[in-house]
């Protein structure tokens, strides 16, 4: 016989920072719940061991631990590098993207455990709760989400106070950011930063290193739009972009500060460290024009741009996102290549490219005597091109003299 949720207990998706180590008081204090938590590990490299320690210190009931690394990569960043998903041509998304995948362990979680609440530590600012209570409902409409931030619209300072007033520890980053971390990128947010003038000091930062003048390169192997290789060695997909943010982060490469528009209508300063989730959409982006004709590249284009917005704004599980995973995973049937790219001092571009799907014909784009294009077959294009702009031109100066 089936037993009906438990209405005592709560699962909260706990990182071990600020805001969910308050929710855990908050839960058992104002709700009265005996709190379980759930820590994703999404390649955030963190003490596990150690946030275990917190949850238990606060007074959960239990603390799970899953380690989701591989599907995370498998799944979501794999995806979104064959989508080069930036949004506002900026951001790698790496936060966005890892939501999801919480918020599905969490109910996944929550229907093993038998438990009819999930909790978050999302403020009612943010993108991050879209991210989850959408996710959350679409797999189980029925499961009550509690989000004590956003409830009691506690801010950073009152939380600070609170978690002293309550014996919570607080880590030295926590005072200064609101960060976020996984393995496509780290998102730092609040303290100096909210001053627009401030420049991100390097004790924000993980990987990228400031004092390095030495320049690099790497070589990226890709086959069918997913990075393989680096440096010629063949490499899982969790294991290259972790060496590829230490490679790259040592040249100053990673570092996005920009201003973006959330959903919820804030304009908001944000200051990202994604060195390997730059640096490969560079390379896989560089891939494609050598491969993808003109008229796929500019489709794409498109279909990237509303690929990052629904993975921004919370729909990761609308179904125009897998329609769109369909159209982008065909493209990706010829994108297998090498791309090399230059580093130094931050800065990086693409010097080498080769794949057995290239598109460039150099006897076609030579401007040497030995090229097999016809340049008078290009007269006749070059009028039938222009016939209506030189037509409608031509009417306009006609009826205005
Ligand atoms: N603005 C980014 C996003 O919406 C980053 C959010 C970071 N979250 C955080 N808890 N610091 O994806």
């Amino acid at each position: 016989m089936l037993r009906s949720p438990a209405m005592n207990k709560v699962i909260l998706a706990f990182s071990g920072g600020l805001d969910t180590s308050v929710c855990v008081k908050y839960l058992q204090k104002l709700h009265s719940l005996d709190v379980i938590t759930l820590t994703v590990d999404v390649g955030q490299d963190e003490d596990f061991k150690e946030i275990e320690k917190i949850s238990m210190d606060l007074g959960s009931i239990d603390h799970i631990y899953i380690d989701a690394k591989e599907e995370f990569v498998n799944e979501y960043v794999a995806p979104a590098i064959k989508a080069n998903a930036l949004y506002q041509q900026e951001y790698p998304l790496a936060t966005a993207i890892a939501r999801p995948l919480i918020a599905k362990k969490s109910v996944e979680i929550a229907k093993k455990y038998n438990v009819a609440s999930i909790a978050h530590g999302c403020t009612g600012k943010g993108n991050d709760q879209i991210r989850f209570d959408i996710t959350i409902k679409s797999l189980n409409p029925n499961i009550k989400i509690i989000a004590p931030i956003r409830d009691l619209n506690l801010t950073r300072d009152k939380e600070i106070s609170f978690a002293k007033e309550n014996g919570v520890k607080i880590s030295e980053i926590s005072k200064k950011y609101s960060v976020d971390k996984n393995l496509w990128g780290r998102s730092i947010e609040g303290g100096i930063l909210e001053s627009l003038g401030n420049e991100p000091l390097e004790d924000a930062f993980e990987y990228v290193k400031f004092n390095n003048d030495s320049v690099g390169s790497v070589e990226l192997g890709f086959e069918k739009g997913i990075p393989v290789s680096i440096n010629g060695k063949t490499e899982e997909l969790p294991s290259l972009i972790d060496q590829l943010n230490r490679i790259a982060g040592s040249f100053g490469i990673g570092i996005v500060d920009h201003i973006e528009d959330r959903i919820i209508g804030i304009k908001s300063r944000e200051v990202y460290e994604a060195p390997a989730a730059l640096i490969l959409i560079c390379a896989h982006k560089d891939l494609e024009k050598l491969t993808l004709t003109n008229h796929e590249l500019r489709f794409k284009a498109i279909v990237e741009e509303q690929w990052s917005w629904l993975a921004y704004s919370g729909l990761w599980l609308d179904p125009l996102l897998s329609d769109l995973n369909q159209f982008i995973e065909k493209t990706q049937e010829r994108v297998t290549g090498k791309i090399k790219i230059k580093m130094h001092n931050g800065y990086y571009r693409v010097i080498g490219r080769e794949s057995k799907f290239s598109l460039y014909n150099k006897d076609i784009a030579t401007y040497l005597s030995n090229s097999n294009f016809d340049q008078t077959m290009a007269k006749g294009f070059v009028e039938l091109w222009g016939l209506p702009s030189i037509t409608a031109n031509t009417v306009i100066s006609d009826n205005n003299p």
